[in-house]
């Protein structure tokens, strides 16, 4: 029930710190991680010398972003690609493969058929999934459930920062295992991740009306370029996607170090650019290349809005709109920095006079291929 919400989405947007709070809940414990499904399996994890994440949609962004933190917490090589590409090649997998699927409904049938066919392959299997006792964590080796709570709107947005703190666990828990992570990192790992929900709350609480408002005044927006770096890359992505599900306008998500490399031609005066920009306080090198980015457009004439955290003056010359997120480490930045964009999405839809929660040709699980 949408209690007194104008629309399942902008009930579930609203949800998203609960989303990450009821992930969490019960698997940290005094600087730790311990998830209990996953009891049993340090044999499978310690003999892995290589992770694919495979997904679609929404739920591969989350992946893409997850891929920095597997990498760095347990020190394995992670590739991540699309399920129904997986699954049309002769990708090279074997028993010392682990393939970690995502997918909020558990049926969509391209990620399905991608799980079915790395388990053919003799890879180990492991499911992020929204839903108890849907086919793919039961077609898997290992679940570890997302507790994000019924998700109702098509397009995809609770389960999202869900699926990545769920990513994120499972990185901490590989990571002990195997022993490449060590106590002081996961120490900090889960102070941060403790902090996200209320992290979130902030956002919602500082920004949504104002980024309602400017998404009214953004009514009549033809097209919207979004730009990020590092974990903002899949973010830009996943701001783009949102757009073009709901609101039918185009949109492009790019890596900001792209920009030169094409994206900028189509920077003309008028065009609004979202960027991500990286706390300076995590590298100061990624954070000036990105200003400089923003620089760049703005020069073309470019209407930016900047998602910068707080106190970030850089910022302030260049931007026509900055939309703020509270301090966090580098990781856990993109938890903070999808959910003006998940606001924005839903706030130009809404401006547009559109039915944000059933968008056109779109279905919540595609369970054909
Ligand atoms: C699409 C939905 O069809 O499937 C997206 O519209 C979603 O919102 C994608 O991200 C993947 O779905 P699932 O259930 O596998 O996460």
């Amino acid at each position: 029930e949408k209690g007194g919400w104008s629309s399942f989405m902008a009930k579930e947007v609203s949800e998203e710190p609960e989303a990450v709070a009821n992930t969490l809940r019960g698997r940290l414990h005094e600087g730790a991680v311990t998830i209990p499904e996953l009891d049993g399996l340090d044999d499978l994890f310690a003999g892995i010398n290589r992770i694919i994440v495979i997904a679609c949609g929404t739920a591969a962004y989350a992946g893409m972003v997850g891929k920095y933190a597997l990498e760095q917490w347990t020190r394995v090589p992670v590739d991540v690609e699309l399920a129904h590409e997986f699954r049309y090649r002769d990708p090279v997998i074997g028993p010392d493969t682990l393939v970690v699927s995502i997918s909020q409904s558990g049926e969509t049938m391209d990620t399905l058929m991608a799980v079915k066919f790395a388990r053919e392959r003799g890879a180990k299997t492991l499911s992020i999934c929204n839903t108890q006792g849907a086919t793919i964590p039961r077609e898997s080796d290992a679940i570890v459930y997302t507790h994000a709570g019924p998700e109702v709107a098509v397009a995809s947005t609770k389960a999202f920062v869900a699926q990545i703190t769920a990513l994120y666990l499972l990185a901490l828990h590989v990571g002990r295992v195997r022993g490449a992570l060590s106590d002081a990192a996961s120490v900090e790992a889960v102070r941060e991740l403790e902090a996200v929900p209320a992290k979130i709350v902030r956002v919602l609480e500082k920004e949504q009306a104002h980024i309602e408002q400017f998404a009214r005044w953004m009514g009549d927006t033809q097209s919207v370029l979004f730009l990020g770096r590092h974990v903002g890359y899949p973010i830009a992505l996943e701001g783009a996607l949102k757009l073009k599900e709901i609101s039918y306008i185009h949109a492009e998500g790019f890596a900001a170090g792209e920009l030169k490399h094409g994206p900028i031609a189509l920077v003309e005066p008028g065009q609004a650019v979202f960027v991500i920009v990286p706390s300076p306080r995590h590298s100061a090198e990624l954070h000036k290349k990105v200003v400089s980015n923003i620089q760049e457009i703005r020069a073309r004439g470019a209407r930016v809005i900047a998602v910068a955290e707080e106190g970030d003056a850089a910022v302030l010359p260049f931007a026509d709109e900055v939309l703020r997120i509270p301090l966090a480490g580098a990781l856990f930045e993109p938890l903070l920095a999808v959910v003006p964009l998940h606001i924005f999405a839903m706030g130009l839809a809404t401006a547009k006079g559109l039915d944000v929660d059933q968008p056109r040709n779109l279905a919540k699980s595609v369970t054909v291929e």
